[in-house]
């Protein structure tokens, strides 16, 4: 059943729908009777033992990547690399003592990771594959497998993946984190947060019209587009503007907010859709004001702002979730922008130009 579309126009906006209940069945999955959150535990003592984690994947679940980084810092306490697969297979960093890789993959299948995999099993090292598939050659071949539990993903843009990789990596981060008596894993309740953020996911979901209101009004004619945040914000940036690029064939970059004035914002001009995406308090005034330095120079600025840091006039509001789970949110308004603006420009929304679902190829 869950191959099929269903009332759907699109397995897209079925897959974003599917979202939060991707959600508490990974809490159903990674929970026992007790609540306590449970990995293998082979994968807990390697995970343990070593002293740099370093994440490796592909479009959408690099992404995924980076919006766990500061999870698993802050939960677990061990640094973390984010690095794409095809070009760290060719151009290997030094590592550190310790390592421990991850390779965050939907299909299991991406040639550009498994490469990578093939040179880490080589040397010996331990490794985790975070996959939809479980049988894939990705899980096969790693040392571990993390299941994503979020059913068949049909629409060549991801979007279940995503959330479901970043609330995996937060299990894991949990488990890891409790094991080794971290303040700031012990306080987090990860059945509590992720529940919290689902509920989140389901308000902005149920916003549909509202956001195809605004992807008709900033985005029907235009040629390009801009994403800017900083930190997780800059990270789900680059994950929306991916998604827009993709399948609406707008050209649409994520940018670091701060960095905009040191070249970027030499594109701006009249009328360029700028969207700003804010939820942290540190950064929210900065970002806000590099919000008014495009709007001077002529752009069409759109706001999603966390509720707490909302101001008036700002068109998108996230329900308030745990600071850790805010990409999970704050993802949604940009998969239906993306959605939306491809309807309204008359593409394929599940079948874009020149996109494989799983690349096999390097
Ligand atoms: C392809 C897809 C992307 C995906 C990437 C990585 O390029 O079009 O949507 O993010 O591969 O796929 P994976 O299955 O490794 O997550």
């Amino acid at each position: 059943a869950d191959m099929e579309k269903g009332t759907y126009p699109y397995y897209m906006l079925k897959e974003i729908d599917e979202q939060p209940a991707t959600m508490r069945r990974i809490i159903s999955e990674y929970t026992d009777e007790t609540g306590t959150v449970v990995i293998e535990e082979p994968l807990l003592q390697s995970l343990l033992t070593s002293d740099r984690i370093y994440i490796v994947a592909c479009g959408t679940s690099n992404n995924a990547g980076w919006a766990s980084k500061q999870i698993i810092e802050g939960l677990a306490n061990i640094p973390v690399e984010i690095h794409l697969s095809s070009e760290f297979g060719y151009n290997m960093p030094l590592l550190s003592e310790k390592p421990f890789f991850i390779y965050l993959t939907q299909s299991g299948e991406t040639a550009d990771s498994r490469q990578v995999l093939v040179k880490t099993n080589k040397l010996g090292y331990p490794s985790l594959t975070v996959t939809n598939v479980a049988s894939s050659t990705l899980s096969r071949e790693a040392s571990y497998t993390m299941l994503l539990h979020a059913g068949p993903e049909i629409a060549v843009a991801s979007t279940k993946a995503y959330t479901a990789q970043i609330a995996a990596l937060t299990v894991l981060a949990k488990a890891v984190g409790e094991a080794k008596n971290i303040p700031a894993a012990e306080e987090f309740d990860l059945t509590k947060e992720l529940g919290i953020a689902a509920n989140a996911m389901d308000i902005m979901i149920a916003e549909k019209t509202m956001i195809e209101g605004i992807a008709e009004e900033y985005l029907a004619t235009t040629r390009n587009a801009f994403y800017i945040g900083r930190s997780e914000d800059y990270y789900v940036s680059m994950e929306v503007a991916l998604k827009l690029k993709e399948i609406s064939y707008i050209q649409a970059e994520g940018f670091a907010a701060g960095e905009l004035k040191h070249g970027t914002i030499a594109l701006v001009e009249e009328g360029t859709p700028v969207i700003g995406i804010i939820t942290e308090a540190v950064t929210a005034p900065h970002t806000r004001g590099n919000l008014r330095e495009v709007e001077s120079r002529g752009a069409h600025t759109l706001v999603i702002a966390s509720e707490e840091l909302s101001k008036k006039g700002d068109q998108i509001i996230l329900p308030i979730v745990h600071q850790f789970l805010r990409p999970l949110v704050s993802v949604i308004p940009g998969q239906l922008i993306a959605y939306y603006a491809t309807l309204l420009r008359g593409y394929d929304v599940d079948k874009p130009r020149n996109l494989a679902k799983s690349v096999t190829v390097e």
